[in-house]
């Protein structure tokens, strides 16, 4: 049996991306160019040598290849190709809004200024509004890394408070809880940020962390955290505060078969507002039109499904009340339509 969804209805879906890592959107082309750009020799000189290292099964592995890959960017001019890359395939898959994770320990713990990062990002978020693409930034801490590091970093990112509207926290999970961060997000939320984090699927104590995020940090969405589904009351408690849950198939299916697709559809069935997205796209073989495909295809989904998808996405977006409205109607009238 085909799905009643198509790739053209997918495709032309209005979406809002809103988890997105932006230094995993580096494909192996653009590596090659900068490394040549910046005289780095990687270790391969083929698209094809740089795919074949693209090869991991859990979080940890994956870590291991995505941080060192990251010396290619070393210049403002680098970090403002890398978005707008980015923002360019962002614009083709119909993403109407963005909130782009980026981690400035990743660079700054190189010897990259944070100004190089964050001028480098941010101008390419104001050059894609010609793109009809609203982007925003949103800074993560590495919860592998200190406290200390962490307070340094939000120190920092606070002189560039026009640009980032919120943090998150991302890297490996093992044994970095969330509260290891409290004060920071909690300085954080003071100065008028959004927060969200990751809880990323089985790890070692995921229903303590997810516990942690909803009842004491008070995050507004949780990156990956399908793991919820384990405690109903943690489910009531999401659906009733609106938690926004935002879950990556094609990255999950690196690491569990299913892709956490029951997870989601239970999610939504609870009126938790789940949502899809691409996560690290360069590394997991798909942008966001990619994900929502397979999701559909692998669970048949209906349409009314996934537009909830979608909805949901802008719904738990951080944006005014008024922009929700323009991209809901917008989002309405293309399901009527199509
Ligand atoms: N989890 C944790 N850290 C990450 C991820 C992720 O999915 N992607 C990039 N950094
Ligand atoms: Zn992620």
């Amino acid at each position: 049996m085909t799905t009643a969804v198509t790739k053209k209805f997918i495709q032309g879906l209005p979406k809002a991306e809103l988890h997105l890592h932006i230094e995993g959107t580096l494909e192996p082309e653009l590596k090659l160019k900068l490394a040549k750009r910046n005289n780095i020799n990687i270790g391969q000189s083929t698209i094809e040598e740089v795919r074949k290292t693209y090869d991991y099964d859990d979080l940890a592995s994956f870590l291991a290849v995505y941080y060192p890959a990251m010396n290619v960017l070393q210049q403002e001019e680098d970090f403002y190709d890398l978005t707008m890359d980015y923002l360019q395939r962002a614009a083709q898959n119909n993403v109407r809004h963005v909130e782009i994770f980026f981690d400035p320990q990743a660079h700054t713990s190189r010897g990259i200024a944070f100004k190089t990062v964050i001028n480098g990002l941010y101008r390419a978020t104001v050059d894609a509004r010609a793109l009809n693409v609203d982007a925003h930034l949103i800074m993560c801490f590495l919860r592998d890394f200190s406290r200390e590091s962490a307070r340094k970093t939000l120190i920092e990112a606070l002189n560039y408070q026009d640009k980032i509207i919120g943090v998150g926290l991302d890297s490996d999970e093992h044994n970095n809880p969330p509260m290891k961060f409290f004060n920071q997000f909690t300085i954080a939320t003071e100065h008028g940020l959004h927060v969200t984090a990751h809880a990323d699927i089985d790890q070692k104590d995921s229903i303590e962390h997810i516990r942690e995020l909803l009842e004491v940090i008070g995050v507004e969405r949780v990156d990956h955290g399908t793991n919820i589904v384990e405690d109903p009351d943690l489910v009531k408690f999401a659906a009733k505060n609106n938690i926004g849950f935002t879950s990556c198939p094609l990255s999950n299916s690196f690491v569990s078969p299913e892709m956490k697709g029951k997870e989601v559809i239970e999610l939504l069935n609870n009126n938790v507002k789940v949502s899809i997205h691409s996560d690290d796209p360069a590394y997991f073989g798909g942008y966001i039109a990619g994900n929502y495909s397979t999701f559909a295809d692998k669970f048949n989904l209906t349409k009314e499904q996934v537009v909830t998808l979608a909805r949901n996405s802008f719904e738990t977006s951080w944006i005014s009340d008024q922009q929700k409205a323009i991209y809901l109607t917008e989002l309405e009238e293309y399901a009527k339509n199509n």
